[in-house]
């Protein structure tokens, strides 16, 4: 027993999580507090995100269990400097996280992903700062159009499809060298860097910013690129972001569904609990170095299969349309290289896809039913996207 607990005192530590009150960090939290460390949580409370300010109470409340709650902002740079002497490790979360959004909304989307993470940095770096490590989260988002593997040339990178060919219906990339037809592979962090939207360059920013001053200052530095992350307790509300969100809100409303290009589009959809257990692990105070890491499954889900599974399960009968419309920015796959994350962190994603589904679709109908409906905003966004020329062909 008292091995135990001096082993708890010389590995437990004391992290900052910013946007601590997201899905992400909420679910952080909550673990690092269980296994011994002390968190406090710095969010902003994001409208967008969290809903009116008279919602905050319950959610304050619930993360008070396990943290030190305050509400400020990333940006500002005084109040970081002030929180940063008593910790020993950060988790860097807050972010604005449309992809859609970003391509109109740019000033806000750079000023809180990228101000945000200087004014982090500065304070990390401070006089009086014992940080000795920053994670964070970084994207799949910025290698833009995932590899593929070309049965002439192996492994290649096509880059931005044609808009005159995705207009004809045709979206699949080919060889960037012979032209001919490629098969999806997955994609390691060796990759090309080629970010298709805001979001996906403000995330490669914080990745390089934190990357960068970490090799500088000689603190350990961890950019995870989180793959698509699901499960219970993402926002429902956020009209922006989060497909299955989405869709679930649209069926259980009796809505039809819109997919995009040909349905067969697909992402590495990874769930909640097992980027807990990559931040986690990055936050070991045994796991150093500067690293660039993919967490997700390696398994690749296309959208049809989605909307088809959300569909059984929610029981819906209604439209599901295939429209042949795309947005400006979206990529057709990015499936994760996993070795890195198995070799540096010594960690699998292993909840499939259904299972965590299921968990998702369970908790998710229980909230939408409590809640009201938020009377179409997602079609409102679309309608935006589509107003700024950003939504194509169909
Ligand atoms: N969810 C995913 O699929 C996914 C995938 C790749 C990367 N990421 C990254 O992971 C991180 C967390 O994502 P999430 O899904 O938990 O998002 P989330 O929107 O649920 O949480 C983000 C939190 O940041 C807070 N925030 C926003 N602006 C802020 C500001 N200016 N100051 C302080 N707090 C602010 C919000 O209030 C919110 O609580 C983000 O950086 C996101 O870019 C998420």
């Amino acid at each position: 027993m008292a091995d135990e607990e001096d082993l708890e005192t010389e590995f437990s530590v004391k992290v900052l999580i910013t946007g601590g009150a997201g899905f992400i960090g909420r679910r952080t939290a909550a673990a690092l507090a269980a296994g011994g460390d002390t968190v406090t949580i710095l969010d902003s409370f994001s409208p967008q995100i969290h809903g009116d300010p008279t919602g905050h109470d319950a959610l304050k409340a619930e993360l008070a269990q396990h943290a030190d709650v305050i509400v400020g902002d990333v940006r500002d740079a005084a109040l970081l400097k002030e929180l940063a002497p008593g910790h020993d490790a950060v988790l860097h979360l807050a972010a604005e996280t449309g992809t859609g959004q970003s391509m109109y909304d740019m000033i806000r989307y750079n000023d809180v992903n990228v101000t945000g993470t200087a004014a982090l940095l500065e304070a990390v770096t401070a006089a009086g700062s014992k940080i000795g490590k920053v994670v964070v989260a970084s994207s799949r988002s910025i290698y833009g159009e995932g590899a593929y593997h070309c049965a002439q040339h192996g492994i290649v990178h096509p880059g931005d499809r044609s808009p005159a060919v995705m207009d004809a219906g045709s979206f699949d990339p080919t060889c960037p060298i012979c032209g001919e037809a490629i098969t999806v592979a997955s994609t390691s962090e060796q990759a090309p860097l080629t970010p298709a939207s805001v979001y996906a360059v403000t995330k490669l920013a914080q990745e390089h910013l934190v990357l960068a001053v970490a090799k500088a200052h000689g603190f350990a530095g961890y950019a995870l690129r989180y793959q698509n992350v699901f499960g219970a307790g993402q926002s429902l509300s956020n009209p922006y972001t989060g497909i299955l969100s989405i869709f679930s809100r649209e069926m259980l409303f009796g809505r039809p569904i819109e997919i995009f290009e040909d349905g067969l589009e697909s992402r590495d959809f990874v769930h909640v609990d097992d980027v807990v257990k990559a931040n986690c692990a990055a936050l070991l105070p045994t796991n150093g170095g500067v690293h660039s890491i993919n967490v997700g499954t390696g398994i690749g889900i296309s959208v049809n299969t989605v909307a088809a599974e959300l569909a059984r399960l929610l029981d819906y009968k209604g439209e599901i349309r295939i429209s042949g419309r795309y947005r400006a920015g979206d990529i057709r796959h990015n499936i994760a290289d996993v070795r890195l994350l198995q070799d540096t962190l010594n960690l699998e994603c292993t909840i499939d896809f259904k299972t965590g589904l299921e968990k998702f679709v369970a908790w998710a109908r229980e909230e939408l039913i409590r809640g009201s409906d938020n009377g179409g905003a997602y079609i409102h966004s679309l309608a935006e996207l589509a107003e700024r020329g950003l939504m194509k062909g169909g």
